[in-house]
C-alpha cells in the first residue's frame, strides 16, 4: 500500500542540515497495523506527516497506493488524501469555526456524499463517540479530550483505507483510550483498515503488529508480532 524509499527532511539552520527524518525507508502492506514510538523530537509526527502527504521530505521516493506521490501535483495528492486517508492530528486541528458537528461532517462534503446520507452518518459517529449532546458547541467550548474524540470521529467517518493517527489517546482517560484502542484493533481485523499509529505508551504499541523505534529521525529497531 504504501513504500517510502530514503526519505530525508531537514530543515536548514544557518550553514548546516538539520536532519528530522534521515534516510527512512519504510514499507506497510494493506491491512498492517504499525505503532510509531520513540521519544519526543524524534520525528515521529514529521514522518507520519510525509506519509499523510501533508509535508514534504527533501530526498527520496514514496509510493502510496501505486502512485508515485513524489513526482504528484500539490492537487493530485491532496485528491488522494481525500479518498484514501482519515488523520489523527496530535493537536486535533478542528476547525476553530465550525460546530462538531460540522467538523464531523467536513470530510463527507469532500466526499461529495449526499445531505441526508451525510446526517444520518454523522448521527452515528456522534452516537458512537457519546458526542450527541456536544454537537452545536465549538471545538473552543469542549475538553482537550472532547477535541480528542471530534478528531477521530472526523478521521474515521468517511471510511479511510489508511488510517494515520498521531498520539490518538493522548488526552483521553484511559478508559477512553482503551476503548479507542479496541475501535482501532476491530477496525482493522474487521474492516481492514490499515493502520499507522504514533504512540508514548507501550500498552497502545501492542495493539499493533509492528512496532518501529524511531530516535534522532532514523528507524533504530522495529519489531513483528
Ligand atoms: N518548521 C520547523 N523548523 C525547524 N525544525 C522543525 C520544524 N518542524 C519540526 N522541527 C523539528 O523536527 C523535530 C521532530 O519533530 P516532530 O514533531 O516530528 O517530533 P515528534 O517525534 O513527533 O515529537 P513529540 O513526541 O514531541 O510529538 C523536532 O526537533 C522539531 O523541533
Ligand atoms: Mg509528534
Amino acid at each position: 500500500m504504501l513504500s517510502l524509499q530514503h526519505i530525508s527532511k531537514y530543515y536548514q539552520v544557518g550553514g548546516n542540515k538539520n536532519f528530522v527524518v534521515n534516510d527512512i525507508s519504510l514499507d506497510v502492506d494493506e491491512g498492517e497495523f504499525v505503532s510509531i514510538m520513540g521519544p519526543s523530537g524524534s520525528g515521529k509526527s514529521t514522518l507520519l506527516n510525509i506519509i499523510g502527504m501533508l509535508d514534504e521530505p527533501n530526498d527520496g521516493y514514496h509510493y502510496f497506493v501505486n502512485q508515485p506521490v513524489h513526482q504528484l501535483k500539490e492537487k493530485q495528492r491532496a485528491a488522494l488524501y481525500k479518498q484514501y486517508i482519515g488523520f489523527v492530528f496530535q493537536a486535533y486541528h478542528l476547525i476553530d469555526e465550525l460546530t462538531v458537528y460540522e467538523n464531523i461532517e467536513t470530510p463527507l462534503i469532500y466526499q461529495d456524499v449526499k445531505g441526508s446520507e451525510r446526517k444520518a452518518m454523522v448521527a452515528d459517529m456522534l452516537d458512537r463517540f457519546q458526542i450527541v449532546g456536544k454537537k452545536d458547541l465549538f471545538p473552543a467550548q469542549l475538553s482537550g479530550g472532547q477535541q480528542q474524540l471530534v478528531g477521530i470521529a472526523r478521521a474515521l467517518i468517511a471510511k479511510p483505507k489508511l488510517l494515520l493517527a498521531d498520539e490518538p489517546t493522548g488526552n483521553l482517560n484511559s478508559k477512553q483510550g482503551e476503548e479507542i484502542m479496541e475501535l482501532f484493533r476491530k477496525l482493522n481485523k474487521e474492516d481492514g483498515v490499515t493502520i499507522i499509529q504514533v504512540t508514548h505508551s507501550e500498552k497502545n504499541a501492542e495493539y499493533g503488529s509492528r512496532i518501529i523505534n524511531l530516535l534522532d529521525g532514523r528507524v533504530e529497531s522495529s519489531r513483528k508480532f
